[in-house]
């Protein structure tokens, strides 16, 4: 039996980003079964309420619990849905597009204009903050080509407006980041999606990635140099232990610079290693320490420092499952910035920290 202290939960009061700090269970024959405990909801543990639900069982969390998270639910709901919406529709086209491309073995340039118009609609209500969430919306089921492809292309756009590039550049970085892993269709679908370690034989094919893209645009009749460079070096390092070339520092074209601190960026909020050690804070931390030898620092700094100022005055959930507002960031200390629940201001820490960004208060 449920006693008084537990509330029933809908699917739909559930959303991307927002917190559970207690248990939620469902019941067979009266006894609780554990779906998921201090955790962020992301797609993967929607997904599996909706096949939980499917089978008409009752969801059901401790009542205090219930409360915060109609609490979060108030803020989440109002701000991600716009923009998650927008989110989705370029990643579904992204999936159609990279299924035509596999299939015709090239790439339709119209079809690949109307991505990037969709993708700079999505860019233009996009708030920088809700990048640091992006690893929310992908499960495991989803395909990583299509996400990454689309998540490059808009952190490529927030980081080339930060720059205050003209808008035919932001769109060549749209372009770029769409296609700049395209070439990945051509490798074996065993060694991309390979569990574990990967051999050096097997890297190396890996590795052959940017030229095959290169190869893949030029054969489809790409012609902008700009776009046709990025796409091929933006695994070259500053230090010059990328490739395909070992580019050095400014023989890196600027645009593949940009694409390869986005590509990074982007595969640490998509890492599930990270998405369940780490907040999005904590990952932007981690970031900034670990690529900064490898990347143009003038871009990292600059991305950090436009996100710490988007950060401030932001809605934030905490490992509590209350709601705060951040009050203010140190740059040496990103990921245990001062939070405002309550009316009160307060450091936090190992013990109550950001979980998640959802955003302003309108
Ligand atoms: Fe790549
Ligand atoms: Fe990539």
């Amino acid at each position: 039996m449920i006693n008084r202290q537990f509330e029933r939960v809908s699917s739909g009061m559930l959303l991307n980003g927002m917190y559970l700090d207690s248990d939620l269970f469902y019941l067979v024959e009266g006894k609780p079964v554990l779906l998921c405990h201090g955790t962020v909801i992301d797609a993967s543990v929607l997904e599996r309420l909706r096949d939980i639900s499917k089978q008409n069982v009752e969801i059901y969390i401790e009542e205090g619990s219930y409360q915060r998270l109609l609490r979060q639910h108030e803020y989440v709901a109002r701000i991600n849905h716009y923009i998650a919406k927008s989110y989705d529709l370029a990643r579904q086209k992204m999936t159609d597009f990279l299924r035509d491309t596999a299939y015709q073995n090239r790439v339709n340039q119209e079809a690949m204009v109307r991505l990037v118009s969709l993708t700079q609609n999505t860019l233009d209500i996009m708030k920088p903050y809700f990048l640091l969430q992006l690893g929310t919306y992908m499960s495991d089921m989803d395909d990583l080509l299509q996400t990454h492809s689309v998540d490059v292309a808009i952190l490529n756009g927030v980081i080339g407006r930060w720059l205050g590039l003209s808008e035919d550049k932001i769109e060549k970085l749209l372009t770029i980041g769409l296609l700049h892993d395209i070439g990945k269709l051509r490798i074996p679908e065993r060694i991309l999606n390979k569990p574990g370690r990967l051999t050096k034989e097997e890297f190396d094919v890996v590795k052959r990635h940017p030229v095959y893209s290169y190869d893949m645009l030029k054969n489809s009749g790409f012609q902008d140099e700009e776009v046709l460079q990025g796409v091929k070096y933006h695994h070259e390092r500053i230090s010059g232990g990328g490739y395909p070339e070992g580019l050095v520092l400014d023989h890196i074209p600027k645009m593949a610079k940009i694409t390869a601190i986005s590509d990074i960026y982007d595969a640490m909020i998509s890492k599930r290693v990270y998405k369940e050690s780490a907040t999005p804070l904590k990952v932007l931390d981690s970031f900034y320490r670990d690529q900064f030898s490898d990347l143009d620092p003038r871009i990292v700094n600059l991305f950090l420092e436009q996100m710490i100022r988007e950060l401030q005055g932001k809605v934030v959930i905490l490992s509590t499952g209350e709601v705060g507002t951040i009050s203010y960031i140190e740059k040496t200390r990103i990921e245990y910035p001062m939070v405002e629940i309550d009316g009160k201001v307060e450091q936090t820490d190992g013990n109550r920290y950001v979980v998640s960004v959802c955003g302003e208060i309108v």
